[in-house]
């Protein structure tokens, strides 16, 4: 089946406070050239506390995410998301929600995740980031080497980093990266009809093709 680009759609462009409130933008060129004159993706930055966070890597319009601080207030979300529109739905999403511990970066998210520090996430969650299947399209690949180890990196020590995708080449494929990586150890791995998490799981899932998750464990 072709795939399908799901992110046009109408969206209500957040007043200003909202904006204000929910969303931090990670310009790419000074995330390429003065990335230190950006400030630190971290709880005290985004929310004035310690404690760790939680990273959704490509958020899209944030249901997941806002879902998870409703149903989780006292840890903090951070959703990664380069496409404005989406960004807009969400900080909707979350101001609907009445929610304070979301925060959206716009931002390139395989430049965005150097600038968060060491050690400050809990659970690093990726859910279905767009498969490369043509090879001109690999070079817009959520999930090289170079991200995992940031991944690795941004994650508490027994900390878990969860990635989701309908497609089962590209999860053979990213796997076998993370398994040879050395860097985590495979903690649980399903193939099943979860329902409804994502705007994108809903989606694949009403076509009868099933979400497969691994949950990977930091190892030190
Ligand atoms: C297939 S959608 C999945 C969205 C959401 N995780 C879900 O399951 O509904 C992939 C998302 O990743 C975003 N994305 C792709 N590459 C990105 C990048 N380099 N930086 C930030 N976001 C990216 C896209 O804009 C899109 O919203």
């Amino acid at each position: 089946m072709p795939r399908l680009k799901l992110n046009r759609f109408r969206v209500k462009e957040p007043p200003e406070e909202v904006k204000a409130r929910y969303i931090r933008e990670y310009p790419g060129r000074e995330l390429h050239f003065a990335p230190e004159t950006l400030p630190p993706i971290s709880a005290e930055a985004l929310f004035g506390v310690t404690a760790p966070l939680v990273l959704d890597l490509g958020c899209g319009r944030g249901e997941f995410l806002v879902q998870q601080a409703q149903a989780h207030p006292q840890r903090y979300f951070v959703g990664f998301e380069w496409h404005l529109k989406s960004v807009w739905d969400a900080a909707n999403r979350a101001q609907a929600a009445g929610v304070d511990n979301v925060r959206l970066i716009k931002a390139d998210l395989r430049l965005a995740l150097l600038r968060v520090p060491d050690q400050a996430a809990s659970d690093v969650f990726m859910l279905f980031p767009p498969p490369p299947l043509k090879p001109r399209k690999r070079r817009g690949d959520l999930l090289t080497e170079a991200t995992l180890r940031q991944i690795h990196r941004v994650l508490l020590p027994d900390g878990v980093f969860h990635f989701v995708t309908d497609h089962a080449d590209y999860f053979a494929e990213k796997r076998a990266l993370i398994a040879e990586s050395g860097l985590f150890e495979i903690a649980g791995e399903s193939e099943a009809f979860e329902g409804g998490l994502t705007r994108f799981q809903r989606f694949w899932e009403g076509f009868a093709i099933p979400s497969r998750r691994l949950a990977c464990r930091k190892r030190q």
